[in-house]
């Protein structure tokens, strides 16, 4: 499997490194809050026997995680080498799966989920409405999708990305949302590190090389970073 699906969007960081972007994957939200709050805006108590579609889902870190918690998660990312990273993750879960495909192409049939999910993939504002008549094709009647994003105007990683990227215009990308008739739900998690070492690899895979350095010269010894959340969702 050597080629992409239609429709990939560069993700340098996952695409770059995977190895160093699972590090960040460890350290987002050990508490699990993000995952919590799905299930409670999708109306559960608990993942299992919930079919699920992941939207983006790389490495399928969490097709894995929500796999082992009970439910039955197809995963499908567009990038091919993530794929195969995915499918050696996976392998030997029954209850999970992956595919090459892309958002507005996932290849399931009409009303074949009871829960999308995207992390930080594709749905970032205008650009993403294939995606959205996509998600409303595949979600079954009731059921509910959440994109998962940066709040870049809360907490100290919202601060970082703002300076970062001083292009990204929150406000714009919260209208359109609206527009599209979806909902917010605002959470804030712990970006948590067991090393130096590791904060400095993801903030270097994260930022471009002298916005990183310029953080740890400002932040010598920090390893745990709040960050802000947006769970932009919509019951269908
Ligand atoms: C920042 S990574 C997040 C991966 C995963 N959701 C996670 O949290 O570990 C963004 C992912 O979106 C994928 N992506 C890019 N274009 C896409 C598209 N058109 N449809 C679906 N996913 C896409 C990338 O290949 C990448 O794996």
């Amino acid at each position: 499997m050597t080629t992409d699906a239609p429709g990939a969007i560069p993700s340098p960081n996952i695409w770059t490194d995977p190895a160093v972007y699972e590090v960040h994957n460890l350290a987002l939200d050990r508490a699990g809050v993000i995952e919590a709050t799905i299930l409670r805006l999708a109306g559960l108590d608990t993942w299992a026997g919930v079919d699920v579609l992941e939207v983006g889902c790389g490495t399928g870190f969490h097709v894995a995680s929500l796999a082992r918690a009970g439910a039955r998660v197809v995963g499908i990312e567009p990038h091919a080498p993530l794929v195969e990273l995915a499918a050696q993750r996976i392998s030997g879960m029954p209850s999970a799966s992956v595919r090459l495909a892309g958002a507005a192409a996932t290849g399931l049939p009409d009303g074949r989920v009871d829960v999308a999910l995207a992390r930080w993939a594709y749905f970032f504002g205008p650009g993403c409405e294939p995606g959205l008549v996509e998600l409303a094709r595949v979600v079954r009647p009731g059921g509910v999708a959440v994109v998962v994003d940066n709040d870049a105007t809360r907490s100290t990683f919202g601060s970082w990305f703002s300076l970062a990227w001083p292009d990204y215009d929150p406000a714009a990308v919260q209208r359109f949302w609206r527009r599209q008739g979806w909902h917010r739900e605002s959470v804030q998690v712990a970006w948590r590190f067991t090393s130096r070492p590791d904060f400095e690899a993801v903030l270097r895979l994260e930022f471009e090389r002298g916005f990183a350095e310029a953080l740890f010269a400002a932040e010598p010894t920090r390893t745990t970073v709040d960050y802000a959340v947006n769970l932009w969702w919509r019951r269908f």
